[in-house]
């Protein structure tokens, strides 16, 4: 197990604002954007969208901040509007948020990936359709998808061509490729994306994995094009630089990848130079037993424990996790050594400031940039200037004045006990 640090972390302070020490890298805290397709991207490129997309969660505290799934090839992508990195030019554009999201003393991450035989669809929105002869017509053609066998996607999905040897070797190359441009772009973490049924879970899971060769049949064959990713991209991306792998701990609704396939992937994962198993679920179908993942509060939290307990690797746990105390929960436990979350943060990019005072961190605010932070200790401020139902008036002029009520809100402790703020 690579060095995973708690620094700074009294006994009884919350463990979510604990420092985190991965590698060179420090998180101030274990609070993780999960990475979230944004559909938004020019040419792979980001845009002004991306740069308040993330910089929204750096304002708001989190440590670590994913962009969005990034291709590593043009046809990597899900749909033409989906992120890449695969031209030297993107550099430039994605330095510009990763400098603003170090600025703010954020980790910026990426996530990289290949859909395979998921891409060349249209948006999320739409139901990722897949795209036809029509789409070319609004300059968004099909292309040929690729994949581990040729076995569609979906029943409307065109079949995907089976990479052969050398088609292996060029997606092995776009890989470090990608690592080398996201390094350049100032990214300080890498994700391998291997969920989702996309390209190196369509190699794991024996539902899209149909070949006889060295990258199929057994376990051992199927995770072979898994580990020469890493291999590929631990090439390019620095000893010094965490290396982190979202996977599909279970396949999902019909699948046949079970928890212990993970719990035996994750270690040879570890033994290439990966630091932390983001542990996901889903995206494979198939005909077989396995129920989906029920969408309960935490639903893949058992995932990153089993993989933490029995692999001996790092976890993330991911998946509705939405409250403070949930999440302080799960790192106490021992289940995982981050906790990410998406639609939360989407919904209140700054999470972390509440969790921070519902957990009790006595300077809470701190949490904010200066900027913020020194307007909002100004406000609290009035609490001792202005005691809830002192008497007070509200003067007119130098001679005349209305006497104030108080709101009876702000005379009424929460349920945690503390009053309302904005006094
Ligand atoms: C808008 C949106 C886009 C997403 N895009 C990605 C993505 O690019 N890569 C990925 O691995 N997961 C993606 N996900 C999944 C999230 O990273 C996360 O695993 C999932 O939403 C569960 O976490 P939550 O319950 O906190 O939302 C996306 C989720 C949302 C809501």
């Amino acid at each position: 197990m690579s060095d995973v640090t708690t620094a700074g972390a009294a006994e009884q302070a919350p463990l979510l604002f604990s420092g985190c020490q991965i590698r060179s890298v420090r998180s101030k805290n274990r609070i993780v954007v999960s990475p979230m397709c944004q559909y938004m991207s020019v040419d792979g490129g980001p845009v002004d969208w991306h740069l308040v997309h993330l910089g929204r969660f750096a304002i708001g505290g989190a440590g670590i901040i994913f962009c969005e799934e990034t291709a590593i090839e043009p046809d990597g992508r899900k749909s033409h509007h989906c992120a890449g990195i695969y031209t030297d030019e993107h550099v430039a554009a994605y330095r510009r948020i990763t400098d603003f999201l170090h600025s703010l003393g954020a980790v910026p991450a990426i996530q990289l990936g290949h859909a395979g035989r998921k891409g060349s669809v249209g948006g999320a929105m739409a139901g990722w359709p897949p795209l036809t002869a029509a789409d070319a017509t609004h300059g968004e053609p099909p292309w040929q998808t690729i994949s581990s066998s040729p076995v569609a996607a979906g029943p409307n999905f065109p079949p995907p061509i089976a990479l052969d040897e050398t088609g292996i070797r060029s997606t092995l190359e776009a890989w470090s490729q990608a690592a080398r441009r996201s390094l350049e772009a100032g990214f300080d973490i890498c994700e391998i994306h291997a969920a989702h049924g996309y390209l190196i879970h369509q190699f794991l899971s024996p539902l899209a994995n149909r070949r006889t060769d060295a990258y199929g049949g057994s376990r051992e064959g199927r995770m072979r094009y898994a580990f020469e990713v890493v291999e590929a991209v631990r090439k390019e991306w620095p000893a010094d630089k965490p290396l982190f792998f979202r996977c599909a701990s279970v396949d999902g609704r019909g699948g046949a990848w079970g928890i212990e396939d993970t719990v035996i992937l994750a270690k040879g994962l570890a033994e290439r130079g990966v630091d932390v198993l983001d542990c996901t679920s889903g995206g494979m179908g198939g005909t077989s037993d396995m129920a989906p993942s029920p969408r309960v509060p935490g639903h893949q939290v058992a995932y990153a424990d089993i993989v933490r307990r029995e692999a001996g690797i790092h976890t993330m746990a991911v998946g509705l996790i939405t409250t403070p105390s949930q999440a302080e929960d799960i790192l106490r436990s021992g289940a995982a050594d981050l906790v990410a979350m998406a639609r939360e943060l989407m919904y209140n990019a700054d999470w972390p400031a509440h969790a921070a005072r519902e957990l009790g961190v006595p300077d809470y605010l701190s949490v904010f940039p200066p900027a913020y932070s020194f307007r909002l200790r100004r406000r609290n401020e009035y609490n001792d200037l202005y005691p809830p139902g002192s008497e007070t008036v509200v003067p007119l002029s130098a001679t005349q004045s209305v006497p104030y009520e108080w709101p009876a809100e702000f005379l009424q402790p929460l349920g945690n006990g503390k009053r309302p703020l904005g006094r």
